[in-house]
């Protein structure tokens, strides 16, 4: 059957659920994305003074960031409201403060400029960050490793989802930071900690596997964290100098093994085109040369994201908006809302 031609597509797209302020433009013409323009402005060492993200001051970031980094875009890019199709924004999860920066502005551009907004869940764009030029590769399985989420869903068709399995509690790389902070590691924990782990032996410490063998698709890292508790906890303060990459590298190891096994477990059983590795923790060089193996070792291609496009950004929400805006996904400035707690089959 002879595609026929879609008219093209530019939107823009804001993102602030978390400590990442983002804003880009991104343009679809048949089958083709790009991004014509993106700007991201990190809140780390604000975070790195309380050891963690204070939802308030995240917020506040926001508001200052937000506003200069719209400007110089759309300037610097010569962009004005009528080259827009619409305005995409992160509506939730995260954190409600922060997320309702990102809804306002966007509501107030929508209203000022006449465009319409695209709602868009924050992980459609962390699985967006690996289907970069959005290939017809469904289904296709992803598993989504962040610091609030930790999912397997299954990718039916565009912006079609079912999950397929989440964490019980903790997210991975919730699991990351806490563990680091224990280790005494600075914010935020996990590339630390995966750094410090390249020089310890993973087999030093033995902790469980969680839920493995559940006959789920589930997850849960909460015991995990108060098993390496524990076991830290035993050590005199001269072992636990000697031995804390070896606590390190074990504790990754089995993060690593329980993502990929229960990875592999989810693709027999769904038998998907293509496997999609997104979020945070999918900078971790462990997970992604481990997934790798697995999928080779299954024969299933393996799209992760780009590193510069595992942490937030507003490249990926545009990305996900510009295919939801081709399935007709659209809200009016009086229609949104940021939400801290979201699920990602909310749009369809
Ligand atoms: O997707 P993301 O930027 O924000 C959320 O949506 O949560 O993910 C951030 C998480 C943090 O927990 C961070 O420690 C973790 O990703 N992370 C890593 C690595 N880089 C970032 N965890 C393990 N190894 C890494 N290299
Ligand atoms: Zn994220």
């Amino acid at each position: 059957m002879a595609h026929l031609p879609q008219k093209p597509i530019t939107l823009l797209a804001i993102e602030t659920s978390c400590d990442e302020t983002g804003v880009a433009i991104v343009h679809k013409e048949n089958d083709r994305v790009t991004v014509v323009a993106q700007q991201l402005a990190s809140q780390i060492d604000v975070h790195a003074v309380t050891g963690g993200v204070v939802p308030e001051i995240a917020a506040r970031e926001h508001v200052t960031a937000l506003q200069v980094m719209l400007r110089s875009l759309l300037t610097e890019n010569k962009i004005a409201p009528a080259g827009l199709n619409g305005i995409a924004v992160t509506v939730g999860p995260g954190l409600q403060p922060a997320l309702a920066v990102g809804v306002s502005a966007a509501r107030a551009l929508s209203y000022a400029w006449r465009l319409p907004l695209i709602p868009v869940q924050h992980l459609e764009g962390h699985i967006y960050s690996a289907l970069l030029e959005g290939e017809r590769v469904f289904p296709a399985l992803a598993l989504i490793v962040s610091g609030g989420h930790t999912q397997l869903i299954s990718v039916t068709g565009h912006v079609t989802y079912e999950v397929v399995g989440s964490t019980k509690d903790d997210a991975a790389g919730e699991a990351f930071d806490k563990v680091a902070r224990l280790l005494g590691l600075p914010y935020p924990g996990g590339p630390h900690l995966s750094e410090l782990a390249q020089t310890g032996n993973p087999t030093a410490f033995f902790f469980t596997r969680p839920l493995l063998h559940s006959g789920d698709f589930n997850f849960s890292f909460s015991g995990l964290k108060t098993a390496v508790l524990y076991a830290w906890r035993d050590l005199s303060p001269e072992h636990q100098k000697k031995q804390r990459a070896d606590m390190a590298a074990s504790f990754e190891q089995t993060v690593v093994d329980t993502l990929v096994g229960k990875t592999q477990q989810a693709i027999a059983q769904l038998n998907p085109n293509v496997l999609l590795l997104a979020g945070g923790v999918a900078a971790n060089t462990k997970l992604r040369q481990e997934l790798a193996t697995m999928a080779a070792n299954v024969n299933i291609p393996l799209r992760i994201a780009p590193h510069r496009l595992t942490g937030d950004n507003a490249t990926m929400i545009g990305q996900a908006g510009v295919f939801a805006y081709e399935q007709g996904r659209r809200a009016s400035w009086q229609d949104i809302d940021a939400h801290a707690r979201l699920p990602i089959t909310s749009f369809q």
